[in-house]
């Protein structure tokens, strides 16, 4: 079975970008793709140290939970980064940790290459397009494909529960995540 993996990019748990994830995994399961979901909250994700360790044995020597996510992205058909706007860019560990899983595909074997994925930006006003942008310089440098949908994937909202409110933020995830499973069938 094709599988996406979803990361939360969230320090809150319920959160919207939480919440935008798991419907985002819901519809990705709906089309008979697996779906797993794993999250940064309660995770402090250091920075790349460019030591190149990860080119000798395709793991990141910084032992803080990254390399077991990088174990279920190996696995993984897809992959798609939900980040809070904090300050009109992504969040800090979730740039560490794209920094940081690029560096060890690129540096090893390219294990990203190929797979199908992208970036959903949710915040309160602003900042959600830079952010989508910054998070696409990972998907880009890392030969993976990334489906549009019918607007960019940014979803609006504040307070937990707010983002899923925003109809047509969640209408442009939804199909983007479908996309993202129309096109893991289709791949081999
Ligand atoms: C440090 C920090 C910086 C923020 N910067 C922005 C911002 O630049 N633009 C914006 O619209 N919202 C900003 N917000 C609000 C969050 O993006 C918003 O509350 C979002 O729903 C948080 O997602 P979460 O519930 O998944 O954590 C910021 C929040 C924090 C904690």
């Amino acid at each position: 079975m094709k599988k996406v993996l979803l990361l939360c990019g969230s320090p809150r748990p319920e959160g919207n970008t939480a919440q935008v994830i798991r419907e985002c995994a819901k519809v990705i399961a709906d089309h008979g793709v697996e779906a797993e979901t794993v999250s940064l909250a309660g995770t402090v994700i250091e920075s790349c140290i460019a030591c190149r360790t990860c080119a000798a044995n395709g793991m990141c020597i910084i032992e803080d939970g990254l390399n077991e996510i990088i174990e279920k992205l190996r696995e993984s058909d897809g992959f798609i980064v939900g980040s809070p706007v904090y300050f009109g860019t992504a969040r800090g560990d979730v740039m560490a940790a794209l920094q940081r899983i690029g560096m060890v595909s690129m540096a090893s074997d390219n294990f990203l290459s190929r797979k199908v994925g992208g970036p959903i930006a949710v915040a309160r006003r602003g900042g959600h397009t830079a952010t989508i942008q910054e998070m696409l310089m990972f998907f880009l440098i890392n030969d993976m494909i990334v489906p549009g949908s019918i607007y960019w994937n940014i979803v609006f909202g504040k307070e937990p529960g707010e983002a899923v409110r925003d109809e047509e933020g969640m209408r442009t995830v939804r199909r983007f995540a479908e996309n993202v499973a129309f096109l893991v069938k289709r791949l081999d």
